[in-house]
């Protein structure tokens, strides 16, 4: 209900001046270490799905952690969306432009096509990692059913980028 996700929202620690001067760093690391705050934040990815979804994907390193969590809560299976090089059988890679240089995401062959996809991170900042996770989603032929973050931060661009996605919270 409300007053959960607002309990979770309150352990989001903001921390000035991380990892520069004049950012505002928000550090999910409390809400992490409250059960109460997990089962609802795992609980409400799912219920905000747009549709129904066979599997959920998580985006290395933090998005893992809350895909984890809300597939164990709903009885799916997880599939991590890595970066490149650290899967033993990459079945699709991503490549894609990041603020400086780029990088490719994989995905291993238990994503299957047809597979409808639940993609989840924790954070939506400027949007680049997340949208690449989806293009890499449909590349597999996956079907995208949904995609979901902890929290959105304002003023960062990814709304724009990635305007499907459904955010827990804004801050
Ligand atoms: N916290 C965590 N990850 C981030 C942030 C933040 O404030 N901004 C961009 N990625």
């Amino acid at each position: 209900d409300a007053d959960s996700i607002a309990y979770a929202r309150s352990l989001i620690r903001t921390i000035a001046d991380y990892p520069k001067p004049g950012v505002q760093f928000r550090d999910i690391t409390p809400l992490l270490a409250d059960g109460q705050a997990m089962q609802t934040v795992a609980e409400a990815l799912i219920s905000q799905a747009n549709s129904e979804f066979d599997v959920v994907a998580g985006v290395e390193a933090r998005g893992f952690i809350f895909a984890g969590a809300a597939a164990a809560v709903c009885g799916r299976g997880m599939v991590p969306i890595r970066k490149q090089g650290k899967l033993p059988m990459p079945a699709h890679r991503l490549a894609y432009d990041k603020e400086y240089g780029h990088d490719a995401l994989e995905v291993s062959p238990e994503l299957e096509a047809g597979m409808r996809v639940l993609l989840i991170d924790d954070i939506l900042a400027t949007g680049g990692t997340l949208k690449a996770g989806a293009e890499l989603m449909r590349l597999a032929g996956a079907e995208l059913a949904s995609i979901g973050v902890v929290m959105e931060l304002q003023g960062l661009g990814g709304r724009t980028v990635v305007p499907e996605t459904k955010a827990l919270f804004s801050l």
